[in-house]
């Protein structure tokens, strides 16, 4: 067929959802695709779904069904169920959506070319999934190869992103909280090889990446054991420190059983690694965290903050939390209330306990704690996490932050596309990435000719909004705070 084929790939969910997309995109377009950002000028749809909440699923489904008039315009075209929820649901998603042509495990994804060339030639539709993890369930999944073919080794050249990476040291979990289904969609813990997670940032710092994320469902067990000695997270924080180019490096998630005092005192000698640390909590409640099966005490959770905050002075540290487990009563959430209070997080993502079927929490509890009371608990303890914010961003008002300049913020994307002409136009990006430090004024006061309003981060997470030319995207400025909310530092560039 000698027609170009335009495919639109939409991704919820985690980073490794993010990521997983950024890689098949690049390896669609290295099959000769061209994406598109709607649906309906593709001949290929793609979800990248995510099993860890229901809302999440319901939201795909309502999706499929829409798209089945667009699949039933021509027959050629492609409906695809990729990640998680594939993995999860499997036959189940040909069953509720008839429409569906494909559907691929998170552990599949590298084969999608291959599923796509058979789809072309008129091929049934395609399922290919992993084996079921407890009981190696063949029958389950009839028409799959269950092989294991991640997306993996992608050429840096073809990242969306040159200057901002992630890139993924391991697969899969071992840890079965009991309310997760990450462990039973993912697979096994395995982790990368060093030396190919070296190689990987290498070609991506030679491509012009300045930040490198190391991406793991609890990337501080990282552990590769295939040579003479393991080489532990520390050690590949140290390696990877090495590699010129690359200036700041970042790691999630954690795991607070593996925060080690080794892998703290690497951050703090390692002046590239941010001071940044996502290491989820779920909850302040020891009876809580013993039905979560997470195999902690708040009492070792609060000593790991002293141990963060005496190896990294000033982390920032973020946290994950589900309100309304089975069986929370107000007296164990008002103990997570005061962990929060306590751990003063730079930020903390807050989830109403949503039942998965297939988890240990959904076979032994009951899923009693009624939606209202989890959507009180969320919105009260949002309101604390919000507050803490709020004042743990005061001090930065009139202090310069080094930003990592990520591009047009949501508002000026949309902006833009408000405006045909501007959007047809390729911005030019004359200077390598990282070069941005060194601006005179009269240069600054040059790309300031053209600004839009810009986003980046500082090496703690924190998102800055100020203006400037896009061409600053990938550049690592100083900007100069003037405004701060709960989310967000506003300021102005300044000239070092
Ligand atoms: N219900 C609600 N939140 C969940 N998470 C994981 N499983 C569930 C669930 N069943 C949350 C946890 C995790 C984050 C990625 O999603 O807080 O850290
Ligand atoms: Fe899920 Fe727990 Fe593994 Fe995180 S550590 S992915 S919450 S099972």
């Amino acid at each position: 067929m000698l027609m170009t084929r335009r495919f639109y790939l939409d991704t919820v969910g985690c980073q490794m959802n993010v990521l997983d997309s950024e890689l098949v995109a690049a390896m669609l377009v290295g099959a000769g695709y061209v994406r598109v950002d709607r649906p309906d000028r593709a001949d290929l749809v793609l979800f990248n779904t995510c099993s860890v909440r229901q809302h999440a699923e319901d939201k795909i489904y309502s999706a499929l069904g829409r798209l089945k008039a667009w699949k039933q315009q021509w027959p050629g075209r492609v409906l695809g169920v990729l990640g998680c929820m594939a993995q999860k649901d499997r036959e189940r998603i040909f069953e509720r959506a008839p429409h569906v042509d494909l559907v691929v495990g998170p552990g599949q994804l590298g084969l999608l070319p291959l599923l796509l060339d058979g789809l072309a030639v008129g091929g049934p539709p395609q399922i290919e999934v992993s084996l079921d993890r407890a009981s190696g369930d063949r029958h389950a999944v009839r028409s799959s190869h269950a092989r294991h073919v991640p997306v993996r080794d992608i050429q840096a050249a073809s990242r969306a992103v040159p200057y901002q990476a992630m890139v993924r040291v391991m697969f899969g979990c071992d840890k079965f909280c009991s309310y997760c289904i990450v462990p039973s969609v993912r697979g096994p813990e395995q982790s990368r090889p060093a030396d190919e997670i070296v190689d990987e940032v290498r070609r991506l710092a030679d491509a012009g990446c300045v930040e490198v994320t190391l991406l793991g469902q609890t990337v501080n067990s990282y552990c590769d054991r295939s040579g003479l000695a393991p080489v532990r997270l520390a050690d590949l924080l140290g390696r990877v420190h090495e590699i010129d180019g690359i200036r700041r490096l970042k790691f999630v998630t954690n795991h607070p059983r593996h925060m080690t005092d080794e892998l703290l005192q690497a951050m703090h000698e390692l002046p590239k690694v941010s001071p940044y640390l996502h290491v989820p909590a779920q909850s302040g409640s020891n009876a809580v965290l013993e039905r979560m099966k997470r195999g902690y005490t708040v009492e070792a959770y609060r000593e790991m903050l002293a141990r963060i905050r005496q190896f990294v002075p000033g982390a920032a540290v973020t946290s994950d939390f589900i309100v309304g487990f089975c069986g929370e009563t107000e007296a164990e959430f008002q103990e997570t209330v005061e962990l929060v209070r306590h751990a003063r997080f730079k930020n903390s993502f807050i989830f109403k306990y949503s039942a998965r079927p297939g988890t240990r929490a959904a076979e032994l509890f009951s899923d009693d704690v009624p939606e209202s009371v989890k959507r009180r608990r969320n919105n009260e303890l949002l309101a604390v996490q919000d507050a803490i914010s709020l004042e743990d961003n005061q001090p930065y008002l009139g202090r310069t932050v080094e930003v990592l300049v990520e591009g047009p913020s949501k508002a000026a994307k949309k902006r833009r596309r408000n405006r045909a002409d501007d959007a047809a136009r390729p911005h030019p990006n004359p200077l390598p990435p990282g070069e941005g430090t060194f601006f005179g004024p009269d240069a600054l006061w040059a790309g300031l000719q053209d600004a839009v309003q810009l986003v980046g981060r500082t090496t703690c997470d924190r998102i800055v909004v100020f203006d400037g030319p896009e061409r600053w995207t990938g550049r690592i400025l100083p900007v100069a705070v003037e405004k701060i909310d709960a989310f967000t530092l506003f300021g102005k560039p300044v000239a070092p």
